[in-house]
């Protein structure tokens, strides 16, 4: 019944309204990749403008990511009970607290304070971003309505790059200090106030999902919110597929992410939280310039090289929306991952070449932009696409929080000891060591991962409560494709 209905509503109402609403929510996205970007070059400064320990300086910079971890065990619970649309605008105005309190910190205690502040901001929004997104979207745009925020992430640490740039020096920070003569990276900590106010105002005119609202009770304000996209008889069938699932879980005491039938989903959530950072990607997106002048390039030859990384990050991810309800999730986080080993294999080698002048550099740069292109069309986003997908309803946003803190632990994990695993191990151990991670993504995502291309997220649920009672577990949860429906 529900594949009938994804099928009706691809032709039925129109999805202008669902498209203008993803892409807003979609600056959660933003945000987060802004603010994980911008401290690379704010750093520069900053150690300019305080005395600090190397202990110090190292919170400054993981200070967010701590945040993060915390503002993602809260954001779930949050999620589920005073639901997505308002978290997200919690998370708005926590964001631009943050900003705020970084832009004018006297000290830099108050600084790290506004770090943290901030990290638990972007916690909140790097879960409930795709939540709000999956939960308003039809089956059938779903994958790349979802795949929207993490473009915007993509974007987010782009334009970090350039703010960095523009308030280093010359003109554009010459301007801005005539109006306010504040330090250039006050201006560059400060600059997330925008987006934050950005996404604040235009939530106040979004709705709630409508998924929450039913389960609240609340169905005729979920009839409201559907009426906008989908037409009178699509409604109605949606909303009953809706109730039914949530009728289901109303005799089961879900409070309790440790019951058995959720475990296969919680496997496939933790562990791709896990590889989608152990694999490597931030000492990529956080030490790119490090990383490149260690192989002979100059120091504005890696800047400009580091764009160039960014760039290929957002317009792989531009190709990843475009396919991800076509060629379906599980192929392109397949191939994906597959690309990730060979170009961290490659990226190893390079290290091992003889100091001819200049090909090291550029072995590593190719190797480097590839292996981001690969993440970006598979793992990057499908990642956080299906942990919007395969949790039940009633504990859809707590279970988003607990794989989501998996996520930023194994992020501060990563960046707290890739310059001593470089000192123990060497780049090439190092990189051969993220490698082989990769190669144990494959085999976990080749048995474990379920296909969710074009099915509801009702059907999802249920074939997850079904292979429970089957026995079969996390096979038939994993094994069960689009075209079962068909
Ligand atoms: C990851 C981030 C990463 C970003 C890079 C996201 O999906 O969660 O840790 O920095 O992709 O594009």
């Amino acid at each position: 019944m529900s594949s009938e209905h994804s099928r009706q509503s691809a032709t039925g109402a129109s999805n202008t309204f669902i498209y203008v609403a993803a892409a807003l929510a979609a600056l959660n996205g933003l945000l987060f990749g802004f603010d994980t970007g911008v401290i690379s070059g704010a750093f520069l400064y900053i150690q300019d403008a305080f005395v600090m320990s190397s202990f110090v300086e190292s919170v400054v910079v993981s200070g967010a990511l701590v945040g993060a971890v915390v503002g993602a065990a809260v954001g779930g619970r949050l999620a589920d009970r005073i639901g997505r649309r308002r978290l997200i605008l919690v998370g708005a105005a926590v964001f631009f607290v943050g900003s705020f309190t970084m832009a004018v910190a006297p000290t830099v205690e108050i600084l790290i304070v506004g770090r943290i502040v901030d990290g638990i901001a972007i916690g909140f929004a790097s879960m409930v971003g795709p939540l709000y997104i999956s939960e308003i979207s039809p089956p059938e745009i779903r994958g790349s309505l979802v795949s929207l925020n993490q473009l915007a992430v993509t974007v987010g640490i782009l334009v970090s790059y350039f703010v960095n740039f523009a308030f280093a020096d010359g003109p554009i920070l010459a301007l801005a200090q005539d109006v306010v003569g504040a330090a250039g990276w006050r201006w560059m900590l400060g600059a997330g106030m925008v987006p934050a106010l950005i996404l604040g105002v235009a939530m106040l005119w979004m709705p709630e999902s409508p998924r929450w609202l039913v389960e609240k009770g609340r169905e005729s304000k979920a009839r409201d919110v559907l009426a906008r996209t989908r037409s009178e008889d699509q409604i109605s069938e949606e909303i009953s597929d809706i109730e039914e699932t949530a009728r289901k879980q109303a005799d089961t005491d879900l409070s309790d992410l440790t019951q058995s039938w959720l475990r296969p989903a919680l496997v496939v959530g933790i562990g791709l939280a896990a590889f989608q950072q152990v694999t490597g990607i931030n000492t990529v997106i956080y030490y790119a310039p490090t990383i490149l002048e260690s192989t002979g390039f100059g120091n504005s030859a890696s800047i400009l090289a580091t764009v160039g990384i960014g760039v290929v990050n957002v317009v792989m991810t531009v190709v990843a929306v475009l396919l991800m309800d076509r060629a379906g999730r599980r192929p392109l986080l397949l191939t994906g991952l597959t690309g990730m080993t060979l170009t961290l294999v490659g990226l190893g080698a390079a290290f091992l070449l003889p100091g001819l002048s200049g090909v090291v550099g550029w072995v590593a740069l190719v190797c480097l932009m590839l292996y981001v292109a690969f993440f970006a069309i598979g793992l990057g986003p499908v990642f956080w696409l299906l942990i919007s997908e395969i949790y039940p309803l009633k504990v859809r946003g707590t279970a988003m929080g607990v794989v989501t803190v998996v996520n930023w632990a194994a992020n501060l994990l990563v960046a707290l000891t890739f310059l001593q695993l470089v000192d123990v191990a060497g780049k090439p151990g190092t990189f051969w060591l993220y490698a082989g991670l990769s190669i144990a993504a494959l085999a976990f995502t080749y048995s474990l991962v379920p296909e969710t291309k074009g099915r509801s997220l009702e059907d999802i649920e249920s074939a997850l409560r079904e292979s429970a009672l089957g026995g079969s577990g996390q096979e038939a949860f994993g094994s069960r494709s689009s075209t079962d429906d068909d």
